[in-house]
Parts: structure tokens; sequence; C-alpha cells
């Protein structure tokens, strides 16, 4: 089976192999915890109607064995609402926050075309994201440029009471009920929710809006791979079956059943924190593709929120390369050594462009005649790797072969195992997000909201 590599030879500057190899027994003994009642491969034993049971709701383990559970007609229930979406609509509004809206981000920005903005012949209706934010600017601009456009809106909220989402699915639903009235409205927009809780439930029950659910059992950083992230996908015309074919065959091999030392979520975990206790205290995700710039925005809201908690936790950082390079770049070579970076690397690049030589060399470029751009950016990552180690810095890399929905499926799975197994090995719950109340309860107060 195909699987991602990982790589920790430049860790060495921070840690030892042994540390590591403690580390890693105990990631064995919480993976094997986490995937007790989840079966070794699609097809093996499963429970109740074919889903892997997990343990307990409140223990939010319901993702472990979703990639391998997913159905076909789940799967084509999702394809049938988006096709009915991008029948109606050239622009889909998807709205949510964290985890209800970085994994669709992730994935559209990972394979869309980053120029479609540019193109006025494109097939599928544009995709635009609101709820993530309380910009009064943002939401007046969606507004106005949904004006003479065919509009659907995706609303995304577990909770179904998260106030930025609520904020911003009003405004755009008052905008579709206003342009097609209350049964046009119906048809237009979609409600991703709890199966029976919250405003958003009900308000999508009285509207005879079409419902799709999150699991009880599924936290929203964990929730990618139900209709909050397949949904959005799908509309956008992204090979879903790909990219859960991907995260099953990650399910796979990182399951309690494959040897630690070859689990690479189990080896992630433990490098990470035994860097975490020699005083490593913040990682840094580095990608050199700009496309998944957003993926390590959805990487940072994954550990950050699940490790974050009871004083500890490694905080999250990302930066998009060379870009940054030429910013953060100096701190991380020379500030304050308590940084650990890890690379996230692509071996093949989709396209090709090569520097052709050209008469007289006027910019002193010839000597990179012939070399697609990927070649440069390649001695760039080994130059940076090889530099940061030397300046203390413990390099991580993560690496898949190319940018494709089968290996973005693949690298979500494993991020999410990795992150579950971090958050035991550090001794915080990585499924709760306790935190994330205090503002809330006092931007309430603040606003006059009832009972605050
Ligand atoms: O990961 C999480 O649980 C959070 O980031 C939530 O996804 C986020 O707060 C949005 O919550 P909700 O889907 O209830 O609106």
């Amino acid at each position: 089976m195909k699987t991602i590599g990982i790589y920790i030879s430049n860790t060495a500057v921070g840690i030892s192999p042994v540390e590591v190899v403690e580390l890693l027994s105990q990631a064995a003994e919480i993976n094997a915890a986490l995937c007790q009642d989840v079966p070794v491969a699609p097809g093996d034993e499963k429970t109740g109607e074919g889903k892997p049971a997990a343990k307990e709701a409140k223990d939010m383990l319901g993702w472990i064995g979703l990639p391998s559970a997913l159905t076909l007609e789940e799967l084509l229930d999702i394809e049938r609402a988006a096709a009915s979406l991008r029948e109606l609509a050239d622009v889909i509004v998807v709205i949510g926050i964290g985890g209800s809206y970085l994994g669709a981000k992730t994935v559209l920005d990972a394979l869309g075309d980053p120029f479609e903005f540019l193109k006025t012949d494109t097939a599928g209706p544009k995709i635009v994201f609101a709820g993530q934010n309380l910009s009064e600017d943002y939401l007046a601009g969606l507004l106005a440029a949904l004006e003479g456009s065919e509009v659907a809106a995706i609303v995304v909220s577990k909770s179904g009471t998260t106030i930025e989402p609520a904020i911003a699915f009003r405004l755009v639903r008052q905008h579709i009920e206003k342009r097609y009235g209350k049964s046009g409205a119906a048809q237009r927009i979609v409600a991703v929710t709890d199966a029976d809780k919250g405003l958003l439930k009900a308000l999508a029950e009285r509207e005879g809006y079409r419902t799709f659910v999150i699991p009880d059992n599924v936290g929203g950083r964990y929730s990618v791979l139900t209709p909050v992230g397949l949904l959005p996908m799908a509309v956008a015309g992204i090979d879903i079956d790909e990219l859960i074919r991907g995260a099953r065959d990650m399910e796979i091999a990182t399951h309690a059943a494959v040897e630690a030392q070859e689990n690479p979520a189990a080896v992630y975990a433990a490098v990470r924190n035994a860097l975490y206790r020699k005083g490593y205290k913040i990682e840094i995700l580095a990608v050199y593709e700009p496309a998944l710039s957003s993926l390590a925005e959805w990487w940072k809201q994954l550990f950050g929120e699940s490790e974050g908690k009871q004083g500890k936790g490694i905080f999250p950082a990302g930066v998009t390369y060379t870009t940054d390079l030429h910013s953060l770049g100096q701190y991380i070579q020379q500030g304050e050594r308590t940084i650990f970076e890890t690379v996230l690397s692509v071996s093949a690049p989709q396209r090709e462009v090569k520097l052709e030589p050209e008469t007289g060399d006027p910019d002193s470029l010839d000597y990179l005649a012939g070399k697609r751009i990927s070649e440069i950016n390649r001695m760039a990552q080994l130059g940076v790797a090889l530099a940061h180690t030397h300046g203390g810095v413990p390099v991580i890399e993560i690496a898949i072969p190319e940018i494709s929905p089968y290996w973005i499926g693949a690298l979500l799975y494993f991020f999410e195992k990795a992150c579950a197994i971090s958050g035991r090995l550090l001794g915080v719950n990585p499924f709760d997000q306790p935190g994330v109340e205090e503002y809330k309860k006092n931007m309430f107060a603040l606003l006059g909201r009832p009972g605050f």
C-alpha cells in the first residue's frame, strides 16, 4: 500500500532515537486504545449496520473508522445534493467557522485552480466562504458581489449556535429569500448540522431545507470526511471518491495492527512529543506549495485546539516557503531556540515549467537553464533544511508524491490520527476545547444576549 514518507534524521540536533523509542511504545498503546473497536481493514468484522462502533459518543472517536465506514449511498446522497446546487447556482456560499470551514477550504485550495478568478469560461459554480469572521466589510462585499448571480448556500454548524456563521447565514438567507422566495430558498439552501439538536436544525426543519448530519461522535476539527467537508468538495467538483480512498488507505496504514515504527502517525506523534519534552515548544509546519497554505491553517486548528490546554501544548504555526523565508526565515534561523519545523514536501508537480537559456544571459540565470522550477524549489527545500538544522532547529519531513485528491485525503487522515495520539501522549483530551467558550461568554454579555 502506498503511504506517506516520514523522515526524522534531521531531528537528531534536538533529540536522540532512544527518546523517541520510549514514546513510540506509548504511542502504540494509545493507538490500540483509539482503534479498539475499529476493524483493521474495510470489510473486516464490523458491528451494527456495517459501521465500526465508536466506543462512546463522549469520546468523540467516530472519525477513526469513518473513511472505511462511509457507504456508497451516503456518498451518492452528497453527490446528488451537490449536483442540484451546481445546477441552480453560479455562486455557492459555504458558511461555517473553525472545523466547520477549514477542511473544505483546505481541499478546495489544494486541488482548485488559484487563477480561476481570472477565467470567465469556468464550467462549475464559484465557491465563496462566509461565517469565518465578523467583518462588516467582508459581509457587505459578499452581499454586493452576490447581486446579479444565481446563488445557493451550504451552512455548516454542528452546534447550530455559533455566532459568526449564524450572522452570515441570516444575511445570505435573507438575500436568497428576497430573490427566490421561501420555496426557492428551500431548493437553494442545504444545512449540515446535528441530527436533532440546535437552532440550525430547527430552522432547517421549519423551512424545509435539505440537511446532512454531523455525527455526534465526530468533533468539528475531525469532521472533514463527513458532509461538513465532503459536500462543499463535491460542489466544487472534487473527486471525493479518490479523496476517501486516500483516507481509507491511511486509516489502514495507521491502524494499531501496524507496528508503531511503521505507522507514520505514531512516529510523527512520538517525535514531536520527544521534541516538546526537550523544550521545543513551537512547531512550524512549512509548505513549499502555496496550494497547501490552507492545509497549514487546518493543521494549526487541529493541533492547537486539540493540544493547547491545561497549561500544555506545542504551539502550531505555519509558513509558506519560499515566501516566508523572506520574513520569518530570519527568526527561524537565529531566534530563540524553542522551534522545530515540520516540512510538508511534495515530490512531483502536476505541471511543467522550465527555464530556457536566453541569448546574452541578461539576468545571469543561465546557470539554471534547462531546470524545472520544481527542481529549484527542491534545492531551496534542501538548502533550508541544512541551514535550519545547522541553526539548531530540528526538522521533520513529511513527504507525499503529489498534490491529488488521493494524497490530500491520506494527509488529512494522517494528521487527525497523529493529533489524537499526540494529544494523549501529552496527557490532554484531544477532543474537547473548553477554552474556546470564554471569549464567547464575554462577547455575548457585551452584546446583551439574554442569559449572559
Ligand atoms: O473544532 C471545533 O470543534 C470547532 O472549531 C468548531 O468546529 C467551530 O467552533 C464551529 O462550531 P460549530 O460547527 O458548532 O458552529
